[in-house]
């Protein structure tokens, strides 16, 4: 008997506040008309102080479980994708493991920077599939904004800050139906934070420091040409045509890249789930906001066919295809 990994619940939490285009005006030279046309982008939610990475991701998982009526003593599994986690360790899943109170079950941290909800969700559909457990949480959280250069308008317009959730459980019906990852490493230098534990904080030839630094024409180029391969991959992978999909939720890291997934799927942006102008990108954030938002608005219903696609440092991208 085959056994999917359904998505019983989704929830996300944003952080009160809010960034406006017209507030970014003051920090750097730019404009609320290149940022809106260049990216799509209005305003997003920045981290409040003190408040962490795990803080977003507890608020949302304690809204995914309560959708999907599952208790935390019933989880098996907590993956929480994110590249920007409370602490180097313990992982972000284990601080939000111990908030739950799901002592016991597994828990760690994937980190794919901006695909990090998508890898996560793929590595908990294994697990269930394998039928080693058959209740998980996967949770996308970022606080990027705690990252950047708030003197570079390259990128400080660009990310916000939030979380999403999901909880699947074992199904022997219907659920997520096929996931497609890849990662291009000699790609490296054009979305990174070079430092780290092992390479030095203040070291190598940029003398960076922790923020984010992207040659954005570069990744825009390569993230169209990736997307649209995954994406052709899933369909091809599943047998269908592209007016199958009901919903394409992308991730939200600029309006003209997720238009030209759209145009592909030859999908009206009608199906098409934006929150980019609200939230920037937040990185492993993105898709499972936009996902929850999609759900407790009414669009996503049960039954319908999604698409659920990511781009982000590494490089790393990738799809998942599902039933909700
Ligand atoms: O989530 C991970 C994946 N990340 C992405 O997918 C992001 C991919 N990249 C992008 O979204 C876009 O490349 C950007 C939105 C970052 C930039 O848009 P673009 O159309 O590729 O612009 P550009 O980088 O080619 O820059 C055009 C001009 C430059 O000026 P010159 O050299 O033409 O005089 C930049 O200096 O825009 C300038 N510029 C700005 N101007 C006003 C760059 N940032 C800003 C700014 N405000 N914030």
């Amino acid at each position: 008997m085959t056994i999917f990994a359904r998505i019983a619940g989704t929830g996300s939490y944003l952080p009160e506040k809010v960034l406006t285009n017209a507030d970014l005006e003051k920090l750097v030279d730019t404009s609320d008309e290149w940022i809106v046309s260049r990216s799509g982008i209005r305003e997003r939610h920045l981290v409040g102080d003190g408040q962490t990475t795990s803080d977003m991701a507890v608020e949302a998982a304690k809204k995914a479980m309560e959708a999907a009526g599952v208790d935390a003593s019933e989880l098996e599994l907590i993956i929480v994708g994110t590249t920007t986690p409370d602490f180097i360790f313990p992982s972000t899943a284990c601080l939000v493991q111990n908030r739950l109170g799901a002592l016991g079950c597994a828990a760690f941290d994937v980190n794919a920077a901006c695909s990090g909800f998508l890898f996560g969700l793929t590595v908990a559909d294994k697990f269930i599939r394998s039928g080693s457990v058959k209740t998980a949480l996967v949770i996308g959280a970022e606080s990027l904004t705690r990252m950047l250069d708030w003197s570079d308008r390259n990128t400080c317009v660009l990310f916000g800050d939030g979380a999403g959730a999901v909880v699947l459980k074992a199904d022997s019906e219907t659920g997520i139906l096929s996931t497609h990852l890849h990662a291009d490493g000699s790609k490296k230098d054009l979305l990174h934070c070079p430092v780290g534990v092992s390479a030095g904080f203040n070291e190598g030839e940029k003398n960076a420091g922790v923020r984010v630094l992207m040659t954005g024409s570069d990744v825009f180029k390569y993230a169209v040409k990736a997307l649209d391969s995954v994406v052709e991959e899933t369909l091809a992978a599943n047998g269908l045509d592209r007016h199958a999909i009901d919903w394409l939720i992308p991730h939200q890291a600029n309006l003209r890249i997720i238009e030209a997934t759209a145009k592909r799927l030859d999908m009206p942006m009608e199906r098409v789930i934006v929150t980019v102008h609200k939230h920037g990108n937040t990185s492993s954030g993105s898709v499972p906001l936009a996902l929850d938002e999609a759900v407790r608005s009414g669009k996503v219903q049960r039954g319908q066919l999604l698409l659920l696609e990511a781009f982000g440092g590494g490089f790393t991208w990738g799809a998942a295809l599902l039933r909700y």
